[in-house]
């Protein structure tokens, strides 16, 4: 890989370790802002706070240990669960153990609606409602990219949920709601981990996710109530498959309670991170004109001028490596986290009990000693042998072990189609003003709102 390559926008970490108060204050709005120089490349960190000690896991065989878990000592620990309980309470993201495998052997029926041929039609009519959206946007100024990506996302997962197409203004409750949700949760963790008081932060985010159950509560209260009275009709979707689900032992269906805890984490697990991509996507892309011109090149080779079609899509190979290439540098979900349920052992480390393992997938796709130049923009590298051993031990923007993510084709499927769709249609322009700055909270999102040009392509 040559030198020259774009770099994109990245907090540059501190020289070394900041003191306790200085991270409090960089991680107030961002996780990733309080990383220094060796975060990246050290095997294993440790960091002390006033409420619990925490260990950065980058040694690549720890990585795996603590992810496939085939001891079943690394749960998913109840920190972060506490900062979803108001979105998804106890569901199949957040549940650990035996209750795991009978929420997950619950679950799984539904995922057949994701299928990824089955739920082509579904993605294709919310991309071309997404294309008349634009159309009606008025192109002189830059245009906002941020909401367009959640909208489409959200309307993509909510068709495959409940069988209709989500509204413009449901769409927009949505996006604001989980804006506000992620910037009081986050500092709601740091006076948490702190050990301070919430002032309200908590309330304000429990305010957040009653609004964006406020959207489809309905739909699913009036489909529970005519299911379960004996009035309702079957559809093909993901909500019915829930509302047919019995316990693996007792039988038992899902109460209303638990179908809404599912539904909203399949709802916002396959929304959230997808835009989150997306928008990244999109801003790479809207530095980069020779490499729109060569995907829009290999999308006109595949479709011959059709519209997209499922077929068309395995192979633009260009446009997939896109989509892996923002998922290494902007991974939507930057760090996962474990809990070690007994003292364990980890390189030179003793945890104790009821220590808190973070994996990031920000630090080990951003490692030196895994990519070559890691911080750069290169999408071909997913072509170079040289990177297959990165590619395979060092690449985990969906996780890894049992837990993986279960959305992970659907999500490169979305994706790809959504951003050949508008490569195809426009060429796109960052304007002149100071680059995006990621910032992670819950999802690693802009700080502030990506616009870019879009000029029709001839
Ligand atoms: C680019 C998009 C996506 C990214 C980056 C992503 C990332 C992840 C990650 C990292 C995990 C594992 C978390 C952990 O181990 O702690 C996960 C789990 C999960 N994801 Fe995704 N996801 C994406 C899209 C989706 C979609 C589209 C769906 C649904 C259609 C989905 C549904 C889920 C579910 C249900 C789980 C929990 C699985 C379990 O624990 O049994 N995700 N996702």
């Amino acid at each position: 890989m040559s030198d020259g390559l774009f770099t994109p926008p990245y907090p540059v970490p501190h020289k070394s370790k900041a003191s306790l108060f200085k991270r409090f204050l960089t991680g107030w709005n961002s996780w990733i802002h309080t990383l220094f120089d060796r975060s990246y490349t050290m095997q294993m960190g440790e960091i002390r706070l006033p409420r619990l000690d925490f260990y950065i896991a980058n040694d690549l065989n720890v990585v795996d240990q603590v992810l496939d878990d085939r001891e079943k000592v690394f749960p998913k620990h109840e920190f972060l669960n506490e900062l979803l309980d108001p979105l998804i309470g106890n569901s199949v993201f957040s549940a650990n153990g035996k209750d795991w495998e009978d929420q997950r052997a619950m679950v799984n029926p539904a995922f057949a609606h994701t299928n990824l041929k089955r739920v082509f039609p579904a993605m294709q009519a919310a991309v071309d409602d997404l294309l008349a959206h634009i159309a009606t946007l008025d192109r002189s100024n830059p245009i906002e990219v941020d909401p367009l990506m959640t909208h489409v996302a959200a309307d993509i997962i909510y068709r495959t949920i409940f069988s209709v197409k989500l509204d413009q203004a449901s769409a927009d409750q949505i996006y604001h709601a989980f804006h506000r949700y992620q910037k009081n949760i986050q500092p709601g963790a740091m006076l948490t981990l702190y050990g301070l008081p919430l002032f309200g932060y908590r309330k304000r985010a429990r305010r957040a996710a009653a609004d964006i159950h406020g959207v489809f509560g309905p739909i699913v209260r009036a489909r529970y109530d005519a299911w379960h009275g004996g009035g309702g009709t079957a559809q093909a979707d993901i909500l019915q498959s829930l509302l047919e689900a019995r316990h693996p032992e007792t039988d038992e269906a899902f109460t209303y309670e638990k179908i809404m805890e599912q539904v909203s984490t399949i709802f916002l697990a396959g929304h959230e991170t997808a835009a989150s991509a997306m928008t990244w996507s999109l801003y790479l892309l809207s530095e980069c004109p020779h490499l729109q011109d060569a995907l829009a090149a290999e999308i006109a080779n595949e479709t011959e001028g059709a519209p997209i079609a499922f077929e068309h899509l395995r192979g633009m190979n260009g446009v997939r490596n896109l989509f892996r290439e923002t998922l290494r540098l902007y991974p939507p979900v930057s760090f996962l986290v474990r809990e070690a349920t007994a003292p364990t052992r980890l390189r030179d480390k003793l945890l104790p009990k009821g220590a808190m393992i973070v994996i990031s997938p920000w630090l080990i796709q951003r490692n030196r000693n895994n990519w070559k130049c890691p911080h750069a923009f290169a999408p071909e590298r997913f072509d170079d042998p040289e990177e297959v051993q990165a590619c395979r031990h060092a690449y985990l923007p969906f996780g890894k072990g049992p837990r993986i993510c279960i959305g992970a084709g659907f999500a490169q499927q979305e994706g790809m189609l959504i951003l050949a769709t508008i490569v195809r249609a426009f060429r796109l322009r960052y304007p002149d003003i100071a680059r995006p700055e990621p910032v992670s909270r819950l999802t690693l999102r802009p700080m502030k709102a990506v616009r870019l040009w879009f000029d029709a392509r001839a």
